[in-house]
């Protein structure tokens, strides 16, 4: 840690960790419910659990991401940061709202518009919260150097910051309404946060794996452009069945086709810097979370989302637990792993920790993304019996339920075991240990001498 203000990330991180132990705990209650759906249905019913579970992922992802910024732009820039003391009140907001929204729903508030529930007020709270963040680190980077990642950072946040406009966006028209709907939705994951994913990568790579400035720039422009090439028209994969017209059928999916490519991109990206390095960084674990996020995003995003993202197979799976295989992947891979990696990367260095031994960190990403994928292929098994029970053979939706209840109990087990992972990735991180560095010496002495 070069400058005094990178222990701003240290803040945000400690409040993101948090709520991604509510998250995973929500997801795990949310599960249980599909064992036994009576669970807990007056006092915390299942709609309240799953916007607990949703809302607190999306806003702990966007509280890593400002960690990220918080902690690489001084770096990038070399300089302080322009205001902690407007980073510290930018915090503030950001939690006043979330126990707001939290408090609200558990009486029964909310938006009714999945992932955009939040009662107003505390939409503009987190208006007033991106605002004040833009203009932070904007002129960090302005006053600072100027790099391709904090350009590449900058343009992502300050994107998906304007599209959040669209979430007070709320017509009558109901094809209107889901429209603007996902702009804000899809327009953040599969375009505008994946740039913010290829600038942190960028980052991570660069100082893990020591490879050339230059070569890291010209991967990060291509995964741009491919991003935004193919990530704005691909939105068109959820304009087929909400009363727009049909050419979007066409578009949405040959540009969602090759919306594989930039991930792709990613994932290779990151194994041939690894592979041309010439450093081998002590922070194993950091490169481990930056493999796996590129790698399971290829996948959980890639793969998973070219499966259903056609208009012929998607007018048979749409909304199936196809769709929640798909959203559980490809949010893990991409976003939730790649905070991981940067919160491994950073916590040993903002509470001067190293060198960091990092074995249950290490242990709870196989943990995690073990749990993870196989959650996935059950839930990818299920969604293929229910499209085919009934979308095909038309049976009865609460019958092919009925029929799906050992795949529910096993994705109660995977999610258990990612749980498990998470908390051992949090005590990883409030406790970070040290690795005993044994010298030599006439107590240890070096072997064959
Ligand atoms: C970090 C890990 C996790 C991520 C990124 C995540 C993400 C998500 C997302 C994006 C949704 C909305 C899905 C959609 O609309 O298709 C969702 C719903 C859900 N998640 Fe998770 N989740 C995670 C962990 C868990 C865990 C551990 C469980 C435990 C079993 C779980 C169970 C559920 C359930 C039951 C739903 C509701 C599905 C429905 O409405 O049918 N999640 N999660
Ligand atoms: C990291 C990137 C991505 C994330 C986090 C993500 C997440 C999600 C989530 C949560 C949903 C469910 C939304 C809902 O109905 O509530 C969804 C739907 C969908 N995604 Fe993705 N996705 C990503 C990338 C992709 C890519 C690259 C493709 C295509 C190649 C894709 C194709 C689809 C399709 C077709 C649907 C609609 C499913 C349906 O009709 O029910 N996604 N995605
Ligand atoms: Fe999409």
């Amino acid at each position: 840690m070069k400058y005094q203000s990178q222990k701003v990330a240290y803040w945000y991180i400690l409040a993101a960790l948090a709520l991604f132990g509510i998250q995973v705990a929500g997801g795990l209650l949310a599960g249980w419910v599909y064992v036994s759906p009576n669970f807990l249905s007056e006092l915390l019913p299942f709609n309240v659990i799953r916007m607990i579970h949703t809302n607190a992922l999306i806003v702990w992802l966007l509280l890593g991401f400002f960690a990220a910024a918080y902690f690489l732009v001084p770096e990038e820039a070399e300089r302080e940061i322009w205001s902690p003391k407007l980073a510290y009140l930018q915090l503030v907001i950001l939690l006043v709202g979330t126990l707001g929204a939290v408090g609200s729903y558990l009486v029964g508030i909310h938006g009714g518009r999945e992932f955009l529930e939040q009662p107003l007020w505390v939409k503009f709270g987190i208006l007033v919260a991106a605002l004040i963040f833009l203009l932070n680190v904007s002129m960090t980077v302005l006053s600072g150097k100027r790099t391709a990642i904090t350009n590449v950072l900058l343009m992502g946040l300050w994107l998906l910051s304007l599209l959040w406009v669209f979430a007070f966006i709320n017509p009558d028209n109901l094809s209107l309404d889901k429209m603007y709907w996902w702009f804000v939705v899809h327009l953040w994951v599969e375009a505008t946060w994946e740039l913010v994913m290829a600038a942190i990568l960028a980052f991570l790579l660069l100082k893990l794996t020591g490879v050339d400035r230059e070569v890291v720039e010209k991967w990060l422009y291509v995964i741009v452009a491919t991003a935004l090439f193919s990530g704005i028209l691909g939105t068109g994969h959820h304009f087929y069945w909400i009363g727009l017209p049909g050419y979007w059928q066409w578009v949405g999916s040959i540009f969602s086709t090759f919306e594989v490519i930039p991930f792709f991109l990613m994932m290779s990206f990151a194994f041939v810097m690894v592979w041309k390095g010439r450093k081998t960084h002590p922070n194993k674990a950091a490169l481990l979370w930056s493999l796996g996020s590129s790698t399971v995003a290829f996948f959980g995003a890639g793969v998973w989302g070219f499966l259903h993202t056609l208009h012929g197979v998607n007018f048979y799976s749409h909304g199936t637990q196809i769709t929640a295989a798909h959203g559980h992947l490809a949010f893990y891979g991409a976003y939730v792993a790649l905070n991981l990696a940067v919160f491994s990367y950073a916590m040993p260095m903002l509470r001067q920790r190293e060198p960091y031994n990092q074995v249950l960190n290490m242990a709870s990403f196989w943990l995690m993304t073990g749990g993870m994928a196989f959650m996935t292929f059950v839930l990818t098994f299920a969604g293929t019996i229910q499209t085919h029970m009934q979308r095909v053979v038309g049976d009865y939706y609460m019958d092919v339920q009925d029929s799906l209840s050992v795949f529910y109990l096993m994705r109660f087990g995977a999610g258990a075991a990612v749980v498990i992972g998470a908390l051992l990735f949090i005590y990883s991180m409030l406790v970070v240990r040290r690795k005993e560095v044994i010298t030599p010496g006439p107590a240890n002495p070096v072997p064959g001498e």
